[in-house]
Order: C-alpha cells, then sequence, then structure tokens
C-alpha cells in the first residue's frame, strides 16, 4: 500500500487545490459564528492539511463516467431508433430473451434449440458459453445469419476473477482498497473479453448484516459506505476507460435489491425492509455503482415487503428509472420471472412476464416467459407494445454503448496469451495479502507468535485446508482452475523447504477418523510450532444456496483444533471461509488467528508472505465478526434503542439491570467490531479534532445541492503514533453518529478511511475533509438531507474504539 501522498494523481491535486479554496472559505464562514476559537483552530487545521486527504474525498467518488455518457449519447439514440423502426415485435422480444448455455443454477428453460433461436432473432443474450471459439461461433449465426445481424452479448458469473483468481469478493472488501479492487475488476475484463464474455454478472453490491446468509461471501459486507466504495470500484475495473473498448465489459449490479436481507438467513427467502431503512442502507451501494455508469442490473428473487423484487415497479421503476435515471437494462435473476408464480403473485406464466415487464425487468434470465408470452400479451393488449420497446430500446442501447456492433468478435488469437499473465499473478498475490485479517497475536515466550522467524527448524502443517487448491480459488471462480492456485503447504514447502514441514491432513472439512487426528497431534508434538488451515467447504458451505443455521467449524474440526492447541505447541489458525465463523474456544485459546476467506490462486503464497513477515497483515473486518450464531443479524450501525445495553459480561452478573436490550447469556457485542483488523506493530490514536464546533444548516443544504461537486464543510483530524517497534500501516476510519433527528440514527456510520504508513515511533495528523453529504441522510419523510443535529466523529482504528468531538449543526 502505497503511503498516502502518493495516492494522489496531477488531476486530483488540481481538483484539491480547487476545493481547498472552496472549503477555506466555507469553513471560515463557519468559523465566525462559532466565534474566535474557532476561526483559530480552522486555520491550524487547515494549514496543516496533506493534499491527499482532500483529494480521497472530493474528485475521485464524483467524476461521472465515460459508460454513462455513452448510455446518454445521441448518436447512438439515433442508430437504436433507426434499427427499432426495422424490427418486427418478435424480434423487440428477441433481445429479452436470455439463456444459459451452461452449466444450471437452478431450473432450466428447458430450449435445447439455442442455435435456431438465434438465427430467427429470437436471443438478445447467452450466458455460461466461454471462450472466443465457442461466442464466436455463435456470433456468427446472430450477425450473420439473423435477419438484421443483430450481436448477441455473452454474459458470465465473474465474481473475483476470470482465469487470474483473485480472493472471493468478501476477502477484497477486507481490504478496504478500492483502487486494488479497481485493478482486480480489470484484470478479470481483460481476460473475459478475451474469453468473448462482454458481460459480468457482478457486482453483487448487497449489504449483508447476517452470517448465516452463504452469499455474504459475494458481496462487501455490512456497511453501505465500504459497500459504495467497492461497488463504485468493480464498475469501474470491468468497465474501463471506455465502455466500447473491446477489452471491456459489462458490470451487472446484483441483486436488486435487499436479497441480503432474507429473514433468518435463509436463502431466497423473503424481506421485510422499511422505505427509510432500504434508502439509507441497502440502496447506497447500488446507486453508487449506478452513478460510477454500471450499465445493467439484476433484479433480485426475494421478495419485498410481499413485493417480489423481479416485479417491483418501485424499486425498478420508481427509484432506479426514474430518480436515478438509469438508461441501462435490467435482467432478471435466473428464473425469477417464472418464480413470481411460487411467490404467489400470478397464477400462470402470461401474468408473471406481464408484471415482470411493466414493473421494468428488461431481459427474462432463463425462465423463456417472454419468449413464450410477450407477443401474445401485446397482440391481446394487455401489455403495451411501447413497454416491449421501451426494454427492447435499453437492451440496444447497451449494445450499441459497447461497440458490440461494431466489433462483434474476439480475436482468437490473443485469448491464450491474455490469461494468468505474471503481472495479474502478482495482483492476485499482493490482494490476498491485504485481504488476511489478523485477528488474535498473543504473546508467546514473551513475544507475539506472529511474523515466525524464518529460522524455524519444523513446522507442522495440519489441516483440509493446508494442502486443498480448489478450496483457494473459493465458490464460483468462472474460469479459475484449481492447479493454478499455490496451497499452504506448497509454498511453505517452497519457504522453509520439505524437510522442515510435517504435513498432516488431520481430519477432512465433514468427517475425520481418530487415527488421523492421532497422526495430526503426534506431527504437531515433533514441530517448533503447528499451523492449522480450517474453514469450510467453499463450494458447498458458501456463495449461492448455503445458508448455514450454525457457524462453528463443520465436521471434527474443533476437536482437531483443541487436540492440537492440548500438546502445549504454539499454534495459528487460518480460517478459511466465506463468513465470519463463530469460534469462542478458539479466540481464547489460541496464540494466533487469521482471517483468510478465500484468497484465490496464490493463497499459500500470500499467507506465507503475512506469516513470515514478508508482508504485514493489514486487511480489516468488513463485517461485524459475531460471538454465537443467536447474535445474528449483527451489524455495527445499529440503533441505539430506548433501553441501550453497555454490554455486560456473560452471563448476567446479579444486581445488573434487566429490562434493557440485551441477552440474558450472551454478550451484546460482536467477537470482534467491523473495521478491526490487526497488524505487526501497534497505534494509538488520539482525540478527535474538529475545525468547528457549529455548522450552518442552512450552508450546509446549500453545500448539498452542489450535486456532484460538494465543496468540503468541516475538517476532522486524528493525531496517529506508532506505538510499536515495526513501521506499520493503519487504517484510520471515520464515524459519525447524529442525534436529535427526526429519524433515529445508528450509533455510528462509517463515512471515510484513509491509511497511514508510520515508522516506529512516529506520530501523523491525519485529517478527513468532510463534506456536506457526510451529514446528510434519509428522514423521516424520506428525503435525503441535512437537519439540526447533535454530531458526533471519531476517527478511530475500528467501529468500537476512538475518542470522539461533538459539534452541532445548528438551525441557521
Ligand atoms: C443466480 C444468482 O443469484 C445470480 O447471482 C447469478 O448471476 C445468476 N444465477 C446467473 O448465474
Amino acid at each position: 500500500m502505497p503511503p498516502l501522498p502518493t495516492l494522489q494523481t496531477k488531476g486530483a491535486f488540481q481538483q484539491a487545490m480547487k476545493n481547498r479554496a472552496i472549503r477555506e472559505k466555507f469553513v471560515n464562514a463557519y468559523a465566525r459564528i462559532a466565534g474566535s476559537f474557532a476561526i483559530v483552530f480552522t486555520l491550524a487545521v487547515l494549514a496543516s492539511f496533506p493534499p491527499a486527504a482532500l483529494a480521497q474525498t472530493t474528485s475521485e467518488e464524483k467524476k461521472r463516467s465515460d459508460a454513462q455518457t455513452a448510455l446518454d449519447s445521441p448518436a447512438i439514440e439515433q442508430k437504436v431508433s433507426e434499427l427499432l423502426q426495422k424490427m418486427t415485435l418478435e424480434e423487440k422480444i428477441g433481445q429479452l430473451v436470455q439463456y444459459s448455455a451452461g452449466q444450471a443454477t437452478g431450473p432450466t428453460s428447458g430450449r435445447t434449440d439455442d442455435t435456431d433461436m438465434i438465427r430467427k432473432g429470437q436471443v438478445g443474450s447467452l450466458f455460461n458459453v466461454t471462450g472466443s471459439q465457442k461466442t464466436n461461433t455463435l456470433q456468427r449465426i446472430a450477425v450473420e445469419e439473423s435477419r438484421l445481424h443483430i450481436p448477441l452479448i455473452f454474459g458470465l458469473d465473474i465474481i473475483h476473477g476470470y482465469r487470474t483468481t483473485f480472493p472471493i469478493p468478501l476477502g477484497l472488501a477486507a481490504t478496504w482498497d478500492p483502487s486494488l479492487v479497481e485493478k482486480a475488476a480489470r484484470v478479470a475484463a481483460q481476460e473475459a473479453s478475451a474469453g468473448g464474455v462482454r458481460w459480468a454478472f457482478s457486482p453483487m453490491v448487497d449489504i449483508a448484516r447476517d452470517a448465516r446468509w452463504g452469499r455474504m461471501a459475494e458481496g462487501a459486507g455490512e456497511d453501505p459506505f465500504l459497500g459504495a466504495a467497492m461497488a463504485r470500484a468493480y464498475v469501474r475495473g470491468y468497465q474501463g476507460e471506455r465502455l466500447d473498448s473491446p477489452d471491456s465489459i459489462v458490470a451487472c449490479v446484483k441483486h436488486y435489491v435487499g436479497y441480503g436481507a432474507a429473514e433468518a438467513g435463509r436463502e431466497y427467502n423473503s424481506t421485510e425492509i422499511s422505505e427509510h431503512t432500504l434508502r439509507q442502507y441497502y440502496l447506497p451501494p447500488f446507486h453508487a455503482a449506478e452513478e460510477a455508469g454500471a450499465a445493467t442490473f439484476m433484479s433480485a428473487f426475494n421478495s419485498l415487503n410481499g413485493i417480489p423484487t423481479s416485479a417491483n415497479p418501485f424499486t425498478l421503476k420508481q427509484i432506479l428509472k426514474k430518480e436515478w435515471g438509469f438508461k441501462g437494462f435490467v435482467v432478471s435473476d435466473w428464473t425469477s420471472v417464472s418464480e413470481l408464480m411460487a411467490h404467489g403473485i400470478a397464477n400462470d406464466g402470461a401474468t408473471a412476464a406481464r408484471k415482470a415487464l411493466l414493473a421494468g425487468v428488461d431481459m427474462d434470465m432463463v425462465s423463456n416467459l417472454y419468449h413464450r408470452e410477450l407477443l401474445q400479451l401485446v397482440q391481446s393488449g394487455k401489455v403495451p407494445q411501447s413497454a416491449v420497446d421501451e426494454a427492447a430500446r435499453r437492451v440496444l442501447r447497451v449494445k450499441f454503448a459497447i461497440g458490440l456492433f461494431d466489433h462483434p468478435y474476439t480475436d482468437e488469437n490473443k485469448e491464450a496469451a491474455t490469461m494468468l499473465r505474471p503481472e495479474n499473478i502478482a495482483l492476485s498475490r499482493s490482494a490476498a495479502v491485504h485481504s488476511l485479517v489478523l485477528l488474535r497475536n498473543e504473546a508467546v515466550s514473551g513475544s507475539p507468535i506472529l511474523p515466525l522467524a524464518t529460522r524455524i527448524s519444523s513446522v507442522a502443517l495440519i489441516g483440509p485446508l493446508a494442502d486443498d487448491p480448489g478450496n483457494m480459488i473459493g465458490s464460483w471462480s468462472a474460469l479459475g482452475r484449481s492447479e493454478d492456485a499455490v496451497t499452504l503447504r506448497r509454498a511453505l514447502a517452497g519457504k522453509l523447504g520439505e524437510s522442515h514441514l510435517r504435513y498432516a491432513k488431520g481430519v477432512e472439512i465433514l468427517k475425520g477418523s481418530d487415527e488421523d487426528i492421532a497422526a495430526a497431534v503426534r506431527a504437531a508434538q515433533s514441530a517448533d510450532v503447528a499451523i492449522l488451515a480450517l474453514g469450510e467447504d467453499a463450494p458447498t458451505m458458501t456463495g449461492e444456496a448455503a445458508s448455514r443455521s450454525n457457524l462453528g467449524l463443520p465436521g471434527r474440526q474443533q476437536e482437531l483444533l483443541e487436540k492440537v492447541v492440548a500438546t502445549g505447541k504454539p499454534v495459528i489458525l487460518i480460517l478459511f471461509s466465506g463468513r465470519p465463523l463463530t469460534l469462542p474456544w478458539a479466540f481464547e485459546h489460541v496464540p494466533a488467528v487469521v482471517a483468510a476467506w478465500f484468497p484465490g490462486v496464490q493463497a499459500g503464497n500470500a499467507i506465507v508472505d503475512v506469516l513470515f513477515g514478508d508482508a504485514a497483515p493489514n486487511g480489516h473486518l468488513p463485517l461485524s465478526w459475531p460471538r454465537s450464531v443467536g447474535q445474528e443479524p449483527l451489524y455495527y450501525n445499529e440503533l441505539n434503542t430506548g433501553r441501550p445495553a453497555s454490554d455486560p459480561a456473560h452471563p448476567r452478573q446479579e444486581g445488573e439491570a434487566k429490562y434493557i436490550s440485551r441477552y440474558i447469556d450472551e454478550r451484546s457485542s460482536p467477537q470482534f467490531p467491523f473495521g478491526f483488523g490487526m497488524t505487526y506493530t501497534t497505534f494509538g490514536y488520539g482525540t478527535t479534532q474538529a475545525s468547528a464546533k457549529e455548522l450552518s444548516l442552512a450552508a450546509l443544504t446549500d453545500a448539498l445541492a452542489a450535486k456532484g461537486k460538494e465543496p468540503a464543510v468541516l475538517s476532522v483530524s486524528v493525531e496517529i503514533k506508532n506505538t510499536g517497534t515495526r513501521a506499520g500501516e493503519s487504517l484510520a476510519q471515520l464515524y459519525v453518529r447524529l442525534q436529535g433527528t427526526s429519524v433515529a440514527m445508528p450509533v455510528r456510520m462509517l463515512k471515510g478511511f484513509q491509511r497511514v504508513t508510520l515508522a516506529p515511533g512516529e506520530s501523523r495528523k491525519v485529517v478527513f475533509d468532510l463534506d456536506a453529504k457526510t451529514f446528510a441522510f434519509w428522514g423521516a419523510e424520506n428525503t435525503f438531507g441535512v437537519e439540526p443535529a447533535r454530531v458526533t466523529i471519531w476517527i478511530a482504528p475500528n467501529s468500537a474504539e476512538g475518542q470522539g468531538t461533538t459539534l452541532e449543526i445548528a438551525d441557521k
């Protein structure tokens, strides 16, 4: 990770200086209101602004993307109109039809006549077809044999890489590094497009507050601000500088919307989300992706307040298309149009197709109902032809915008050389290093167990995930191959030499024998240190259709862990999982624990880099890590309740208050808070300072109206000191609380983050430059704005720490 100042580009610097001028004017106006103390303080803080800190909250996240420009282009609109005029109703409907040509992840359409349909212009898109040869063959039928020569768009679930597999998205989120994620998505785009795929069903930007839900693995965790930053990064990476560049692919933002709030964490379950909660917490990452230019959205499986999201005019038409002005198209999730019947809002396929289309679902994935029903629905007057025209217009707009009409084919000679390039493997290794979260690192014989000394004479490597390449690439790894993955065993053998390694699998993920456990214990006894690689089975226990009601280690892994710890040897636990696991025993008895998620093709090398200190761990949790499954859903940005508990210890002691919001048999706090992550040094955070004690509501409201170029209205800083003996990087996180508002707001909300690298003993003031949006929220009338409020701001190393400062937003 580069230190702060190097983050700045020339453009960002100029923008920063411009904003600095605006901000000085602005903050000084407040300072006059707040009195002379504030003026002096404001000037002092302004004088110490590092320019990069300004860049962080100004230009970067607000620039309108080329994709939006392309989707808004009058020239493209003209071409779409001309083409639409030539099309029959059947051909228009054809653009709204999508089939999977490969592996099914749900019921299939039952159709096997894809090529005939393509020839007749009855298919707009195929997915699960990969490779330039195969896509070119099908594309040739569309372009050369169909009446109007309209190319197909080929899609695929490119979730964390195409051939070069990166950490799973939850791991990428743990990097808290959008620029790294953007680079990873760019690599995926280059490889996928070389294989003829121009459309990724990614990013998944669902807020996930419940670790029982398996798809937590595919998203960026629980927070809307971090989720929005990641959403933008993926969209930029996939869609690149220019949407029509042959190596750009279209992003598909999913699952719109609320899917992650599945009741009880059970996959595909219903959701109940108030409009306020939807707008305040669930929609922001979607909106951020849309603003970054995402050209497609995917409607979800879940029902939302009783209306399935694949037939929900409020979310699709009102919010996405009208309020946000989304110009691309919406594809349904897999058979989610026909599932409207199972939901109970349609008793036949025709009604399902009508409801989905009229609600704003432009393309029907797999269910075959648009193909089967729309013609008749239009002819009978049940669906206006304009609805089909509009949906076809959107699909064609995207096809023109990505240059498919000009370049429908892929260069078959370039495909092989584009895959797994050394620099991309190196990027995957770096992403994996940055995704590792050090959760615990206790002293053994006087100093923290990690990093390990390279001269260590013997290591016992134990566990079902120590040498399992297939699991390293996680679930849903597109064209990733297990043979490309480096396991921990391979990497450790490379680092230490085989003779220093005692490998014993111990158990399988789900089962194990007494003999194998005993052999693993013997391996530990004969070594200086034991490394255990335990966790979940990625394909079956994480991702889609992998909800769990128990979040412990599967099978006999816990028993294995306890027996190895009982040997008295120092133990390091590497946890591979797509979610946090509830392991209270481990967090008390195992000296070192690393959350590794599923790290991708360079898993073993990245872990070894960190274990031996060649790289320091600096991942941070994008979620609240539960102590027990009964705490779920668990998230840091919760409301205070009328009877908040200060998290008394478990179990409840005599004399403690009873009538407060708490469990009688478990603590309320997480095992590890959102934002938590250790490294090989320690940091001290001072008290947060703000440049003014009062902000004017009127001025904030004006600043908020300056959409897209909001000036900074407040600067907030903290002194951070490296209190350890090694150089290291701290992730400074800025949290805000608003009180006295028309709706209850969370106890904390993340509103910024930046990294600072410090030498041992070094201190630095880290400054955040905040705009009015930081203080804006969805109020009681479901309008977005600023209200008079008491504001508390913390700059802290995680969501549970920090010394805050308080100021007022005054009604003047
Ligand atoms: C169902 C999943 O929910 C979605 O994420 C995916 O993109 C589609 N299947 C296509 O595979």
